[in-house]
Order: C-alpha cells, then structure tokens, then sequence
C-alpha cells in the first residue's frame, strides 16, 4: 500500500512511517517542519517539505497517488490556539480541507485523522466514550471537531473513506519538552537534567497516558478497517499527575518532591478514555504499560533501528 503521511516528521508521525515501512508500504511524508524534524524521518521515506496549506498539495498528490492519507500535520499547541485562532484556523481547518481536496480529486480511498480528547471538554462522565457530547473549548477543539464534520459529509458526498482516532495524552521518545509538549515530555527533559519540575494544583488530577507506538499502531490498523468510524485511542487507565511523577522520578534517580504551583485555568481535572470500541474495530490494543513506556523514553530507546 502507499501512504502518505502528512506531519509525518513530527512526533507522532514519525513513529506512524516506522511502522507502515515495517509493514511494507511505501510511505510519502509532507511536512513543512514547523515543529518537526527531518532527523525524525526514516530513511526510506518519500520527503516533500512542503505546506499542507498551500495549493502545490495537489500535484504531490497527483505525482504519488496515495491510496491512503494519514493526516498529522496540524498546529498542535491549544494555548496557541487561542493566542491566534486565525492561525490555528487557516493550518487546521483550511489546510486540511486543502488536504481532502486533494485526496478526492486524486483518487484517494482513505483519510485516517488524528483527532482529539480536545472535543470532549470537561467530562461529563468516566471514562469518556465516543457517544459522549462534544464541548469544544479552544479554537484547537473545534477546528479537530470540525474536521470530524467535514470528513462525514466527504465521505457521503464523494464516497472518501475515513476514519477519525482521538487521542488522549500520548507520550513517548521524539516529544518536544522543550516547547508546550505533554507533561511527559516536559518531566523528562527536566529529570534528565537534574532538575524538579513543577505540578500545578494538587497534582490528583487524572490523565490516560498512552504511548506513541501503541498510537502509531492504531493508525496503521486504521488504513484498512473501522470505516467511518470515530474512536478513541486511549488506555482507558487513570494515572494521576502526582503518579507520573514518583514513577518517573524514581526511574530518572530524582531524590526530591516536585515543586508545587498554583492551579492552572482551563486546566481538565479528570480524563479517561475508553478505548473499547478502538479496540474492536481495529483488533487493537495498547501493548506498553505506562512503566514499560516510560523506562523506554529514559533508556533513549527511538524505535526501530532498521527504518
Ligand atoms: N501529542 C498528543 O498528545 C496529541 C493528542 C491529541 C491529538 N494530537 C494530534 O496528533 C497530531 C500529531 O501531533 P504531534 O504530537 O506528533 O505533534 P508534532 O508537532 O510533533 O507533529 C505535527 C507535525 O505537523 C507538521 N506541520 C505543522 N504545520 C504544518 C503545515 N502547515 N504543513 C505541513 N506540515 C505541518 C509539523 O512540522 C510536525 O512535524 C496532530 O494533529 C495533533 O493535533 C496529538
């Protein structure tokens, strides 16, 4: 099969091109290295440094035919999103339609997104099922909402298949801690370090940790099952921030309590996804425990050595 994966020299889509090229497919990456790296990709990818926004899209698509898109690029950050909505915008809503476009009118059969805990909001109930009401709260939600929205009415008015995974918080090696990555990322590129990081409010505030090999396994199975489905890709675990916090300290051989900080606004108190219905569809589970995760991030193990 060939796929091409845009953002695919990001964290996440970097991992997703590992594991299509272990499978055998030919893999066409475009990404314009807004956050990610060249250093990210394999080898034997396909690379156009290129723009998911800008109209040449068409004609790398028509110059690859893709059977499969696998959309990751996105301006990922939600505080940014609400900095600049017109950005967030213009790269997530427009730029993907620019996608979907290209994807129909070149024979495209598939669209695998990676949507986001994001629409949820606050939870009404836990674990969070695909059935629960969407409440975006960030231009970053809606526009993944919307997303959602525009590959249902692709798919019924030009036949464009798809499906949509929602992620909750992934984790793992290639993560930006530097920047506004996940508490993961951050954590490690401070213990690495030597130095204590910060949690804010009480740190009992629950997050589902799942890890970007068993997420770049879901987007693999999804090129070939779950059509039109909405599913979330998720542990269906909670791990409290204090939690994350003693397993990683002791794994990084940090001696000393976290520092503590004032409660952030906006921030989810509790967030659980359940991922049964992911795990049917797709014949798919989570295979790394959050210890097993995190000890793989501290050894510096960055998947397959062979890709
Ligand atoms: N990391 C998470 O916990 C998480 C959770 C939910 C959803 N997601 C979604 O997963 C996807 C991948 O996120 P990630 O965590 O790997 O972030 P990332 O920043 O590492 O990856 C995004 C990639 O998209 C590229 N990109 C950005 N704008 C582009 C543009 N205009 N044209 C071409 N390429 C562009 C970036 O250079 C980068 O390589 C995103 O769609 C994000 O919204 C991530």
């Amino acid at each position: 099969m060939k796929v091409l994966v845009t953002g695919g020299a990001g964290f996440i889509g970097s991992h997703i091109c590992e594991l299509l090229l272990q499978r055998g497919d030919r893999v066409v990456v475009v990404d314009n290295l807004r956050t990610g790296k060249r250093a990210n990709l394999p080898p034997r990818v396909t690379f156009y440094h290129e723009d998911i926004t800008q109209p040449l899209l068409n004609s790398i698509f028509r110059q690859e035919k893709p059977q499969v898109v696998i959309h990751e690029a996105a301006q990922v950050s939600v505080p940014s999103s609400v900095a600049d909505p017109l950005l967030d915008t213009k790269i997530n809503l427009a730029g993907t339609v620019n996608v979907l476009e290209a994807a129909k009118q070149n024979g495209v059969q598939k669209v695998v997104f990676a949507s986001s805990a994001a629409v949820y909001g606050e939870p009404q109930y836990l674990p969070i099922d695909e059935e629960h009401p969407i409440s975006v709260q960030s231009p970053y939600g809606l526009a993944k909402h919307t997303v959602e929205r525009y590959l249902a009415l692709y798919k019924s008015l030009y036949g464009l298949d798809y499906t949509v995974l929602r992620y909750s918080n992934v984790y793992g090696p290639r993560q930006d801690g530097q920047g506004e990555g996940g508490v993961v990322a951050i954590f490690a590129h401070l213990l690495s370090r030597g130095l204590v990081p910060t949690i804010f409010g009480s740190g009992e505030q629950t997050r589902d940790f799942v890890f970007v090999r068993d997420v770049a396994a879901a987007n693999v199975a999804a090129t070939t099952k779950a059509s039109g489905q909405v599913l979330n890709v998720s542990t269906n675990h909670a791990v409290t921030v204090n939690q994350l916090y003693e397993i990683m300290a002791q794994l990084w051989g940090v001696d000393a309590p976290a520092r503590r900080g004032p409660e952030r606004a906006g921030d989810i108190e509790d967030s659980t996804l359940c991922n049964l219905k992911a795990c049917e569809a797709l014949a798919w589970a989570p295979s790394w425990s959050l210890e097993a995760g995190l000890a793989a991030l501290k050894e510096g193990w960055d998947g397959l050595p062979d890709f």
